[in-house]
């Protein structure tokens, strides 16, 4: 249905906008017919990248390949990539035929051919018989799957989409969430996909890359991501909030033992990027869904401690607990509602908590951003 899938190289690629680093000197390398997602906060660059792709930015340094050609200087059109912005911006005045077939046509094709291409999109997102209604006689879901049509019917090597479910609610959200897996699927295309949600960014992509500053902070599949952030920043931006302070007392090629504050020995899997002798500092963190809860029992020897809770919010399956220890350690825990049977739980009672060691995980101090995220 579209052209061949194409790989994208960014070698040393950065933007400066006068003293603003909008990105800095970076390299990534797409895979044709990946689905990749950037994700990040507000700011830290992921509009600029996903431009300088299309060609819509200059770059200040580096170079941009696509399917292997060197693209850095080339205008868009020349680039064999496509862009959905958020906003999708169709024409109000135009039929959704002609919405969807505009790249055709400025691509010089007779008009016929070209509607027989639109109509084809039109039944692929299941709006067939609604190519003579005008945009504002949609659903905004509806129109998001013509804005998608409009950007594929042009068959790119690569599909770039900024934000394209920024305006939608929840439901429609994941609707279309699948819906954008499906179509990535079925023409194999090659996604550069730029989001802030980062439940969004996990549950659509093959890869991640998490950027902070215009730099790409880790790169990896979404189960490595959530399971092994390698940072501070990664490990809160993707909803994983305890990160322990600790201390190392014994290291060998099976465990390594710490401590910290008001917490039984912590013991942890040695992970091959990381050598550490008794003495160092490190950040480990936890998960808070990683963690069991008891009511009663003694506190284990290691991995664990006992928590007076604090605070409780029910969020339908689970209980979202936030606990102190007696000596002020602080920790989120999330339980099953399943798992606690009949009992609820309730600020000031005592619960006994655990972790198995593979639940923690070591955190590389980020050089580039000593101090808070
Ligand atoms: N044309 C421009 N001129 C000057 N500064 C710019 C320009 N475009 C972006 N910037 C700056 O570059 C930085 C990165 O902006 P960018 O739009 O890429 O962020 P983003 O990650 O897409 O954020 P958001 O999630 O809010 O869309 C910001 O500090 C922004 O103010
Ligand atoms: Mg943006």
């Amino acid at each position: 249905m579209t052209g061949a899938a194409k790989d994208v190289e960014l070698i040393d690629v950065s933007k400066a906008f006068g003293s603003t680093h909008a990105v800095k000197p970076l390299s990534l390398h797409v895979k044709a017919g990946e689905f990749l997602t950037l994700l990040g906060p507000s700011g830290c660059g992921k509009t600029t990248l996903l431009r300088l792709i299309a060609g819509l930015e200059q770059v200040t340094g580096g170079e941009i390949r696509v399917g292997g050609d060197d693209v850095t200087g080339e205008p868009p059109n020349r680039r064999d990539t496509s862009i959905m912005f958020q906003d999708y911006a169709l024409f109000p005045h135009k039929t959704l035929i002609d919405n969807i077939a505009y790249g055709l046509k400025m691509r010089g094709m007779a008009k016929s051919e070209r509607n027989r291409k639109a109509m084809s999109w039109l039944e692929t997102i299941e709006l067939a018989g609604f190519g003579q209604r005008l945009p504002h006689q949609l659903s905004g879901g509806q129109r998001q799957r013509v804005a998608l049509a409009r950007s594929l019917i042009v068959e790119p090597g690569v599909l770039l989409l900024d934000e394209p479910l920024g305006a939608l609610d929840a439901n429609l959200r994941r609707q279309m969430q699948h819906e954008l897996r499906r179509v990535h699927k079925d023409v194999g295309l090659t996604f550069i996909y730029v989001t802030h949600d980062q439940e969004e960014a996990l549950t659509m992509s093959d890869r991640v890359a998490v950027m902070r500053d215009g730099c790409i902070e880790q790169l990896g599949t979404s189960v490595d991501i959530y399971d092994q952030p390698e940072t501070e920043f990664v490990a809160r931006f993707i909803g994983l909030c305890n990160v322990i302070e600790a201390e190392v007392v014994a290291s060998t090629k099976t465990e390594i033992t710490c401590t910290a504050d008001g917490l039984a020995p912590l013991a942890l899997t040695p992970s091959p990027s990381h050598t550490l002798k008794t003495g160092d500092r490190i950040s480990v963190a936890l998960r808070p869904e990683a963690i069991q809860v008891r009511k009663t029992g003694a506190v284990p020897s290691q991995n664990g401690l006992r928590l007076r809770i604090e605070d409780v919010t029910f969020v339908g399956s689970t209980f979202k607990i936030k606990g102190a220890s007696p000596s002020g350690q602080t920790l989120d825990v999330d339980v099953g509602r399943r798992e606690l049977g009949p009992h609820l739980l309730e600020p000031g009672q005592e619960i006994i908590v655990e972790w198995d060691k593979s639940a923690a995980n070591v955190l590389r101090r980020s050089s580039a951003h000593e101090g808070s995220p």
